[in-house]
C-alpha cells in the first residue's frame, strides 16, 4: 500500500527499438517522428569519428534532408543550445536527430525544447515556470545513443550548464522525452574501456540512488533492481571486452532502465556530481562513480534494510548478515576492477570549492530526493570524507 505519498505520478519510457542493426532503419525512424528534414545534432569528439562517418554516409543514402550542428561540448552549455536553436531555425528544421553520448542527447533535447520558447531556456528551470513553456511546436526528437549509461534517450531530462552561475542546471519537462529512441547495442562496441565504465556507472548511480529515494514506486524500484543484476554481471564483461555483444546489449538495456527508474528520484550522489562537473570539468558517470560509495555510507541508516534486499538479489556474499557491508563491498570491488578513481581529491577536486559545492548541491534538485535530509555542513562533511577516502 502506498506509505508516503497518495498521490503519485508514474510516466514510462517512450518507443523504442531496441537490438542490433536497429539503427539502420534511419529512414522509417525519421518517417515515424514525421521529420522529413531534421536537424543532426552530436558533440565535438563524436563528429571526428568514424562511426559518425558512417552514419552520415548512411544518412546521405536516404530520401532525409539534414544538416549537421557538432559543437556540443561534453558538458553542454547554454551557449551550446543557443547556438543549436540558431541553427534549428535557421534551416527551418521540422525535428532533430540526437546522435551520440548523454551530452548530445541532452544539448538536443534542450534545443528542441528552446525552439519553441519566447522566454530564456534558463527561466524555464524553476519547476513553477515549466507551465509556462510553448509545448506545441517542440519538434520531435529521435534519439540514437552511442554509449550506455546516461539513458538519455529515455528520459525528460537534461541538463545544462550555466555559464554565469557555473551550475548545471536540470530541464525537467515531458515535452523533451525523445519521441522515438533507435536503441542499437553494436554502437557502443568501440567505446573505450575507461568510457565503458565511467558511463555505466551513472546507470549504476541512477538504479542505486533511484531504489534508495523513500517513496512508494514498486515498479521504479523493480527495474532498478533488475537494472542491477545486469551491470553486475555485464560492466565487467564488456570491459574486459569491448566486443562482448551480450555485454554491450545488457549495458544499453540497464541504461534505459535505469532512466527509467530514475523518474522516481535521485539523491546526493547526484546532486553533489553536477555540482562538482560543472566547475572542473569532469565526466559525470565517472564523478558519480567516485561519490557513490560515500552517499550510500552517508545514508547508511536509512537504506540498511533496501540494501539486505539488493544483496539478495544480486546474490552477493553475505557476511553476518549484513547486506549494506556486501553491496559496498561489491561496489568498491568493481570500481577499483575498472580503475576508477577512489577519492575526490584523485578526481581533481579542490577542497578551497567546497564551500561553493555543497551550497550548489544543496540547491540541486536531486538533493531534495536524498533518503537522510541533507544540509549544506552534511554536503560539506560528505565532500571531506570523500576527498580523503574515509569510508568509516
Ligand atoms: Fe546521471
Amino acid at each position: 500500500m502506498p506509505s508516503s505519498k497518495d498521490h503519485q505520478i508514474w510516466k514510462y519510457p517512450t518507443k523504442i527499438h531496441f537490438g542490433v542493426g536497429v539503427s539502420a532503419s534511419l529512414e522509417a525512424a525519421c518517417r515515424d517522428i514525421g521529420s522529413v528534414n531534421p536537424l543532426i545534432v552530436t558533440d565535438q569528439a563524436m563528429a571526428s569519428r568514424p562511426l559518425y562517418h558512417q552514419f552520415i554516409k548512411h544518412m546521405r543514402t536516404t530520401d532525409v534532408n539534414y544538416r549537421e550542428f557538432n559543437a556540443i561540448k561534453p558538458n553542454p552549455t547554454g551557449e551550446n543550445v543557443q547556438i543549436g536553436v540558431e541553427s534549428f531555425q535557421a534551416g527551418q528544421h521540422d525535428g532533430i536527430l540526437a546522435f551520440g553520448g548523454g551530452s548530445a542527447l541532452d544539448a538536443a533535447k534542450a534545443i528542441a525544447f528552446q525552439s519553441a520558447q519566447q522566454d530564456p531556456f534558463f527561466s524555464f528551470i524553476a519547476r513553477e515556470n515549466r507551465q509556462k513553456a510553448l509545448t506545441e511546436t517542440v519538434p520531435p526528437l529521435l534519439a540514437i545513443p552511442t554509449t550506455a549509461g546516461t539513458g538519455a534517450e529515455a528520459s525528460y531530462a537534461s541538463v545544462i550548464l550555466e555559464e554565469e552561475t557555473k551550475r548545471k542546471r536540470i530541464l525537467a519537462h515531458p515535452v523533451i522525452m525523445p519521441r522515438l529512441a533507435l536503441c542499437d547495442p553494436s554502437l557502443t562496441l568501440d567505446v573505450s574501456p575507461e568510457m565503458t565504465a565511467a558511463t555505466a556507472f551513472d546507470a549504476i548511480a541512477h538504479s542505486l540512488e533511484a531504489y534508495c529515494v523513500a517513496d512508494f514506486h514498486p515498479m521504479a524500484d523493480g527495474i532498478a533492481l533488475q537494472a542491477l543484476l545486469l551491470l553486475k554481471e555485464a560492466l565487467l564483461l564488456a570491459y574486459q571486452d569491448g566486443q562482448n555483444l551480450q555485454a554491450r546489449s545488457d549495458l544499453m538495456a540497464a541504461s534505459i532502465m535505469g532512466a527509467a527508474a530514475f523518474q522516481k528520484g535521485l539523491g546526493a550522489t547526484h546532486a553533489l556530481s553536477h555540482a562538482i562537473s560543472a566547475r572542473i570539468d569532469s565526466h559525470h558517470g565517472l564523478t558519480n562513480a567516485v561519490l557513490l560509495p560515500y552517499v550510500l555510507r552517508f545514508n547508511k541508516a536509512q537504506i540498511a534494510d533496501k540494501m539486505t534486499h539488493l544483496a539478495q538479489v544480486l546474490a552477493l556474499d553475505c557476511q553476518d548478515g549484513d547486506g549494506f557491508a556486501a553491496v559496498q563491498s561489491w561496489l568498491l570491488g568493481l570500481r577499483r576492477a575498472v580503475k576508477i578513481p577512489e577519492t575526490l581529491a584523485a578526481l581533481g577536486v579542490d577542497m578551497r570549492q567546497a564551500d561553493a559545492i555543497a551550497q550548489d548541491a544543496l540547491k540541486d534538485p536531486m538533493a531534495e530526493d536524498n533518503p537522510t535530509p541533507l544540509t549544506e555542513a552534511k554536503l560539506w562533511a560528505l565532500l571531506e570524507a570523500a576527498y580523503d577516502g574515509r569510508l568509516g
